[in-house]
């Protein structure tokens, strides 16, 4: 079921927030700062997810991403412990897709931990495939490493008022 929750675009004054939702919901955590320089960079984009229906309002999930030329790359995406599998990822990642359309990309990246089941279904369910696999990429103290899988979907160009035809699939 999607829950009650709007989408909003946020930019460098929400590095805070930014951080403090990375850090509730991935394991490698970025500090304010690397989150403040990554919104500054040219192309980045960033959007969190507020229930409508919460006293405090408190954003949900997040999703960070960068244009460069003709092509987007999703750089994070989480949805805190709590909120998850009530459709709150999905919409984030339409919402970039979106976007990412809107400026024109052809195509958005990502890259995902092969062990991690629950992205993995979510970007397959968007229409994502692999295009790239890099060995032992991900290496966390006393833990195996993993590979991390480099995922690609076109996106079709579109006009301001409709979505990429992959949305949905
Ligand atoms: C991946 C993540 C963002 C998904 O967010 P979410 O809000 O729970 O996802 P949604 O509820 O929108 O799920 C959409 C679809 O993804 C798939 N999915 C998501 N989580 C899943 C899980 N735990 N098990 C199986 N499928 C899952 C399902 O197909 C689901 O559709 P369904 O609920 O109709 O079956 C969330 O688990 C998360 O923050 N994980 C930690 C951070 C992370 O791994 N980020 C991605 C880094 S590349």
């Amino acid at each position: 079921m999607i829950p009650a929750i709007r989408i909003e675009q946020v930019g460098l004054a929400h590095t805070r927030v930014l951080a403090t939702l990375h850090a509730a919901c991935l394991d490698d955590p970025w500090s304010a700062a690397a989150m403040a320089d990554v919104l500054a960079s040219p192309g980045a984009f960033a959007c969190v997810a507020v229930p409508v229906d919460s006293s405090d309002a408190a954003p949900a999930g997040f999703a960070l991403a960068r244009l460069a030329a003709d092509e987007a790359e999703l750089l994070s995406l989480g949805v805190i412990p709590s909120a998850r599998r009530r459709g709150i990822g999905q919409a984030l990642l339409d919402d970039v897709i979106r976007s990412a359309s809107r400026l024109k990309a052809r195509a958005l990246f990502l890259e995902v931990a092969e062990s991690n089941d629950p992205a993995r279904l979510l970007y397959a369910a968007k229409g994502f495939s692999a295009v790239g696999r890099r060995p032992d990429y991900y290496q966390r103290a006393n833990t195996v490493p993993v590979a991390a899988l480099t995922l690609r979907l076109t996106l079709r160009q579109v006009g301001v008022d409709t979505g990429p035809d992959d949305v949905g699939t």
